[in-house]
């Protein structure tokens, strides 16, 4: 945030709506958001830590307010955006979707409701968003969507087949987005980081394995490893929104 700060980058005046903005990189995106000076809703299932969270922001001088919502249930989306929009008046500058789900096993043995919870987590929820958000973001006529997609739709992992695949249509829809709803001044981005520190448990189990066996993955894990870490940071991956 520093560095972007000193080039007298703000967000003053700007709305955003972070999904799974208690933990992660979700948690590291609102308090970037915050610091730039928007005004941020966000949301997440579990009510005792979003209050905690909401608590800790309001005591430091953040204009911060939370939903309890399951992105995954479709009602819950549409009860979600009704509060945002009277929250922020029918206006929202920012859209950054961050919930996602991973589940790491052999393709042959995934259940059909396995199947519908990973794409329906990872990108029907991310898309009905969008749509949802859409008259909200032209309303603004400054409207910026920023998606969470992964390294993983990019290159090949092994078991993460299914939740590749959710991301890598992440990826087409980003770029279709980002052209189809130029003309109303809304720009369309996803990020797709590499292994980050979080509280994702596929992550955990992936970067605690890892170690254990003393796996040589790619460049980047090598270079977290002489850092002594065993992920990026969160707030690593908030700087590359390119909001
Ligand atoms: N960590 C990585 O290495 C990595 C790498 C590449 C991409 N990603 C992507 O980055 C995104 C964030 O991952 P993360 O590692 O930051 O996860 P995380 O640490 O597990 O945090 C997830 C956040 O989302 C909320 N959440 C989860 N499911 C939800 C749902 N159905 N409805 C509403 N809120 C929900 C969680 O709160 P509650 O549990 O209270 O709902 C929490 O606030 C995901 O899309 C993931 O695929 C992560």
């Amino acid at each position: 945030m520093g560095e972007r700060k000193q080039r007298g980058w703000s967000l003053q005046g700007m709305t955003a709506l972070v999904t799974g903005g208690t933990k992660g990189i979700g948690r590291a995106v609102v308090e970037d958001l915050m610091g730039f000076g928007a005004t941020v809703h966000t949301c997440a299932r579990n009510g005792t830590e979003l209050n905690q969270r909401l608590q800790e922001w309001r005591d430091l001088g953040y204009h911060v307010t939370g939903s309890v919502c399951d992105v995954f249930v479709q009602a819950a989306r549409e009860k979600l955006m009704e509060e945002v929009a009277s929250l922020f008046h029918g206006k929202l500058n920012i859209l950054v979707s961050t919930v996602g789900t991973a589940l790491h096993k052999p393709t042959v043995d995934f259940t059909a409701e396995e199947y519908s919870h990973v794409m329906d987590t990872n990108f029907e929820s991310t898309f009905h968003l969008t749509q949802l958000a859409h008259p909200l973001l032209k309303a603004s006529g400054q409207g910026s969507i920023v998606l969470l997609s992964s390294v993983a739709s990019i290159v090949a992992i092994a078991n993460g087949t299914l939740y590749a695949a959710s991301k890598g249509a992440l990826n087409q829809f980003t770029r279709n987005l980002a052209c189809e709803w130029a003309k109303d001044n809304i720009r369309t981005n996803c990020v797709a980081p590499w292994i980050i520190k979080t509280e994702m448990p596929a992550v955990k189990r992936i970067t605690a394995s890892a170690i254990q066996r003393k796996i040589t993955l790619p460049k980047l894990l090598l270079k977290i490893g002489e850092k002594k870490r065993t992920g990026v940071q969160s707030d690593d991956v908030a700087e590359h929104l390119g909001l």
